[in-house]
């Protein structure tokens, strides 16, 4: 028997665009596939409207089209809305496996992942403590350096910046010597993300992005800027495994895969780079591979790396929830490897281990005689 998968997409965070190009590929691909095919089936596609937050169900049949899904977006011809908490509560009652493609805030930084835990909801949510871990670059970029030692892989030299610094221009230019790059301590998709080649004559705008930043995001990152080249490496985890896939070079005109690279596929290439020719590409993978078993994550993820022109392995981030889009580098990653994004939905569903909270009272163990 086929197994059977919801999806949730959507949300209220600043990537909400990039959730509906994750569902809208995977269903696409889905759709694309014959009948017969296609390895899971297909039940509810769960849509938190970015206007009202509420969660709106299509149940998915066998005459759906792309077109319906465009009619999930916008809500149209879709009973009414219900709040998150009451739908996901509904959604957990009828056993459910619900893939989770909100990426950003509340959707992959531990907000619906800790609301999944206590409703005991099924899916690939996983841990909530691990999931905003992964999205707070700064505290990342802090396990990873002590994780492994600056040889195997290093972060760049980083300013946390909040409200309370109230940076002014003059600072700026004595914080870093060089090229800084300016961006939110955890949105993603490059969004307010800038390179300044000349921070000390820049002061004005990092100030401008900075104040922008922090009245989306609690902090902001002033980071050294690193120059080589772009490496993304994803990986697949089972309940044993953690299965590194081809390690893909990102390339761009400028150097740096900001906001408007990643919004257009003809500004940035990605090529996948081979572990026999390429040296890189294995202690990438092993880098991967090293972090990926040091935190519980589950199904999937992705991180990003520069290596300098010293062959030095830097960690830029963790992506908890990677793009799934026709361009997105994670589909390109799985297309080397054999797989397509509906290979991965039923790889999930099939393989990928279940997140369950563990008892928060110590039962039996509370010695009433001893003092205190
Ligand atoms: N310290 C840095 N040095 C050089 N380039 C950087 C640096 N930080 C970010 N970038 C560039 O900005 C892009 C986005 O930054 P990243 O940290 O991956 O955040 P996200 O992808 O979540 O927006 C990277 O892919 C890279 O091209
Ligand atoms: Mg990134």
């Amino acid at each position: 028997m086929r197994p059977e998968v919801s999806f949730i997409f959507g949300g209220i965070s600043k990537e909400y665009d990039s959730s509906v190009s994750s569902l809208e590929h995977i269903i696409a691909t889905y759709l694309g596939t014959p009948n017969i095919e296609r390895r899971f089936d297909v039940k509810n596609i769960h849509h938190i409207s970015r206007n009202d937050g509420l969660v709106r169900t299509f149940s998915f049949s066998e005459t759906f089209t792309i077109s319906d899904l465009h009619h999930v977006i916008s809500g149209t011809g879709i009973a009414n809305g219900r709040t998150l908490v009451y739908a996901l509560d509904e959604i957990a009652s009828c056993n459910e496996y619900v893939v989770n493609l909100l990426h950003g805030q509340f959707g992959e930084d531990g907000g619906i992942q800790t609301l999944a835990a206590l409703l005991g909801l099924k899916g690939t949510f996983g841990d909530p403590q691990v999931a905003s871990l992964t999205m707070n670059k700064y505290a990342m970029s802090s396990f990873v350096s002590s994780l492994l030692p600056s040889d195997i892989v290093g972060v760049p030299k980083t300013r946390l910046i909040t409200a309370k610094d109230n940076l002014d221009v003059a600072q700026i230019a004595n914080l870093f010597r060089g090229p800084i790059v300016v961006k939110p301590n955890s949105l993603g998709s490059s969004l307010l993300t800038e390179v300044f080649h000349e921070p000390a004559t820049s002061g004005v705008e990092v100030v401008a992005l900075i104040k922008e930043i922090l009245e989306n995001d609690s902090a902001a990152l002033l980071q050294e800027f690193v120059r080589g080249d772009e490496y993304s490496c994803g990986c697949m985890i089972d309940s044993s495994n953690v299965v590194p896939l081809p390690v893909m070079k990102i390339k761009t005109d400028r150097g740096f895969f900001g906001l408007k690279e990643k919004s257009r596929k003809d500004m940035f290439d990605l090529e996948a780079v081979d572990d026999l020719n390429n040296s890189i590409s294995a202690r990438i993978k092993s880098a991967a591979r090293s972090i990926a078993s040091a935190i519980d994550l589950y199904n999937v993820v992705r991180f990003d790396f520069i290596v300098t022109p010293r062959s030095e392995i830097v960690f830029l981030e963790c992506n908890y929830i990677p793009g799934m889009g026709n361009e997105s580098i994670f589909p390109a990653m799985l297309e080397k490897h054999g797989m397509t994004v509906t290979d991965l939905i039923h790889w999930v569903a099939l393989h990928s281990k279940q997140y369950t909270r563990k008892n928060h009272l110590i039962r039996g163990k509370i010695d009433v005689e001893s003092p205190l």
